[in-house]
């Protein structure tokens, strides 16, 4: 099952998806060059971002409410912090911003379209959340107007809590009207045209990465990385403020503590090799030549990488027996068209005959006639080498981040992960447990991926964002 297929081999197909050790170890030691450059404001594809966020007390109280923007999906939450380090409470609401347009369902996609659309649509969304939730709300006892924390998870160039400009979307979100104006202003003004003043009032603003270290520390004290694989990728972590040469003296006297979290931006970075598919991608994409990594890496490409390479290995006759018709391959030619779920269920399908495999590939529109057991078993191996390089990459962002705060790994660090591509798919962890454990063998001859634990936190984004509200606003009983 393991051996391919010589002429794919030879077509250089698999092994343009592959990354050895010493390529890790060169992407280690390019990421530790960027990380300083970024840091002391030299020109780096790491933006280093100050969040003006450190790591929670364990001691913010109150109702919050939280709003988590950036992927396909819009989370709304109330979280109910008891204090003193206790579980929160979280009530969530999920809602769809790219519903577009079908004969069944009439819908808009507001990532595509302007900026104050898209946050007159928050806003009628937290009415509508408000309104639902409004009895158990009511039941925590605390005083309106609720302070809100807002998860938007892109590049953001933060001034203070609660002011930013976003530098560029990514992720496909287009946004018109955004540009060098602060997000927080816009949000502010969509909620009072909602005539919601007296019930929210946005207190913080804060990256998904941010979020989600945020609620892994406020459980355990050696959380110190946040990181997001998801429809994008990005980590952060814990940094002192006297290495963060970008920040004005005027801003460390106004923040007054000693560490603060950087968001890394590190989907942007682009010191890693890309294969003729990794570059078809970002021709095609949105935002070409930025977010090379996050296009190696994230949810919402590599779906699409797949295609790419599949399409490839069909127009050259190595599937399929060179059968398909070109109408036929015509219709696999459409961008988009094998979602990222579709690759990793055929990478996890262990039955003998691949049945698993078969199903996904007549859902992509492949003819039954044409499925031998042969083709199905190169295409689960595609399906399982390009994550896997997915995943051994961010191993590589991880050990990186890992040495820049603690050079010879002496302690131990939990590394706190949200998104979907994490979350769904298992064999992500693995991959990534295995690669630390390599690099960490060839950088220092022994094994210290013991101390790196990876860390699910679901939800972490919006929980986090309630967290550093509850940080930068006291909340009154009733
Ligand atoms: C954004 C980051 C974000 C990441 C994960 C990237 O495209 O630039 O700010 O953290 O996606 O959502």
């Amino acid at each position: 099952m393991n051996e391919l297929s010589p002429s794919l081999v030879s077509a250089g197909a698999i092994d343009a998806f592959r990354l050895s050790s010493e390529g890790m170890i060169e992407i280690i030691n390019a990421f530790h060059r960027e990380m300083h450059r970024g840091l002391s404001g030299k020109r780096s594809s790491l933006a280093m971002l100050p969040t003006f966020v450190d790591s929670p007390t364990g001691k913010e109280r109150g109702v919050f409410l939280a709003l988590d923007l950036g992927g396909s999906i819009f989370r709304v939450l109330m979280v109910y912090l008891p204090g003193n380090g206790r579980k929160p409470r979280v009530i969530i609401e999920k809602y769809n911003l790219r519903a577009t347009e079908s004969k069944r369902k009439r819908g808009y996609d507001y990532t595509q379209g302007s900026a104050n659309e898209l946050f007159a649509a928050i806003a009628r969304y937290i009415k509508i959340f408000l309104t639902k939730h409004a009895k158990r709300i009511k039941k925590f006892g605390y005083k309106k107007p609720y302070p809100l924390g807002f998860t938007f998870s892109f590049s953001l160039k933060q001034t203070a809590i609660d002011q930013a400009i976003l530098k560029k979307p990514s992720k496909g979100f287009r946004l018109s009207g955004l540009a060098n104006k602060d997000v927080v202003q816009f949000l502010r003004r969509a909620i009072s045209a909602q005539g919601l003043n007296d019930l929210v009032e946005v207190v913080s603003l804060n990256n998904d990465t941010v979020g989600t270290l945020v609620t892994g520390a406020h459980r355990d004290a050696d959380c110190d990385i946040g990181g997001i694989v998801g429809t994008g990728t990005n980590f952060c972590y814990r940094e002192m403020v006297e290495n963060i040469r970008t920040l004005t003296g005027k801003q460390k006297a106004r923040y007054g503590k000693k560490t603060m979290i950087i968001n890394i931006e590190s989907g942007n970075f682009n010191e890693i090799n890309q294969n003729a598919y990794d570059k078809l991608l970002d021709r095609n994409s949105t935002n070409r030549g930025e977010h090379i990594t996050e296009k190696m890496v994230s949810g919402l490409y590599l779906g699409e990488l797949t295609r790419l390479l599949l399409l490839d290995l069909i127009r050259k006759g190595l599937l399929f027996q060179g059968q398909l018709t070109k109408g036929q391959v015509d219709k696999l030619s459409r961008k988009g068209g094998f979602p990222t779920p579709l690759m990793t269920k055929m990478a996890e399908d262990d039955s003998d005959m691949l049945k698993g495999v078969h199903t996904q590939l007549l859902q992509w529109g492949i003819k039954e006639k044409h499925i031998r057991l042969e083709d199905k078993k190169i295409i689960k191996q595609i399906c399982l080498v390009v994550p896997r390089r997915a995943a051994r990459i961010t191993a590589c962002v991880v050990f990186a981040i890992v040495t820049h705060v603690d050079k010879q790994v002496k302690r131990d660090h939990t590394v706190a992960i949200d998104g979907s591509l994490f979350e769904k798919y298992p064999a992500f962890k693995e991959d990534m447990r295995r690669a630390i454990k390599e690099v960490s063998l060839g950088i220092f001859r022994d094994d210290r991926s013991g101390r790196i634990s990876l860390k699910l936190t679901p939800d972490g984004s919006g929980i986090g964002a309630a967290i550093i509200a509850g940080g930068s606003s006291k909340q009154i009983k009733k």
